[in-house]
């Protein structure tokens, strides 16, 4: 278990959410595990997380303000070792557009990573209240997958040491 990635519908809410606090999680027990987000529309594709989410994290100490917005990429069906959906149109949508030999290793974000099959539900048109319940979610999310990884996952090398 090498890499994971976060999918959501535009990259600019709950994905990027997701991707910088699992990162901030895995730093804090000295790992590294290529982690990368991505959207399955690409309206917002080269933009900035948006603002809420970037204030969000910012006032939990996660800076994700550098990261930038990209449409999902044929190629990532194989780049990554795990594929996580926010919600379950997204993991409907990346099932359809993923080869066969990939949908194995797409699933449902939290279902995986809690055990809860619950969506993160889309904050876009919502207030900063729903915005601060996405990060709780996530955030327990990431802790409970970097729990469930710690099996797969070398300290500090990146390097699986057996398979998921
Ligand atoms: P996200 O939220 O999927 O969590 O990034 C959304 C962002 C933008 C749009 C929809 C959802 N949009 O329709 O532009």
């Amino acid at each position: 278990m090498n890499s994971v990635l976060f999918v959501c519908l535009g990259n600019i809410c709950r994905s990027p959410l997701a991707e910088g606090v699992f990162r901030a999680v895995l730093a804090g027990q000295g790992k590294d595990l290529a982690i990368d987000s991505a959207g399955t529309g690409g309206w917002h594709a080269g933009e900035e997380p948006d603002r809420r989410s970037i204030a969000v994290a910012a006032k939990h100490g996660v800076d994700i303000s550098g990261q930038r917005a990209r449409k999902l990429r044929p190629e990532d069906f194989s780049r990554f070792d795990l594929i996580l959906g926010m919600d379950r149109a997204n993991v409907r949508d990346l099932k359809a557009l993923a080869p066969q030999a990939a949908r194995d290793r797409i699933h449902l974000y939290l279902d995986f990573a809690t055990g809860k099959a619950v969506d993160v539900p889309d904050p876009y048109y919502d207030g900063a209240e729903a915005f601060a319940s996405v990060y709780r979610m996530i955030r327990e999310a990431s802790e409970a997958l970097a729990k469930r990884l710690e099996a797969s996952v070398s300290p500090a090398s990146g390097q699986a040491s057996s398979t998921m």
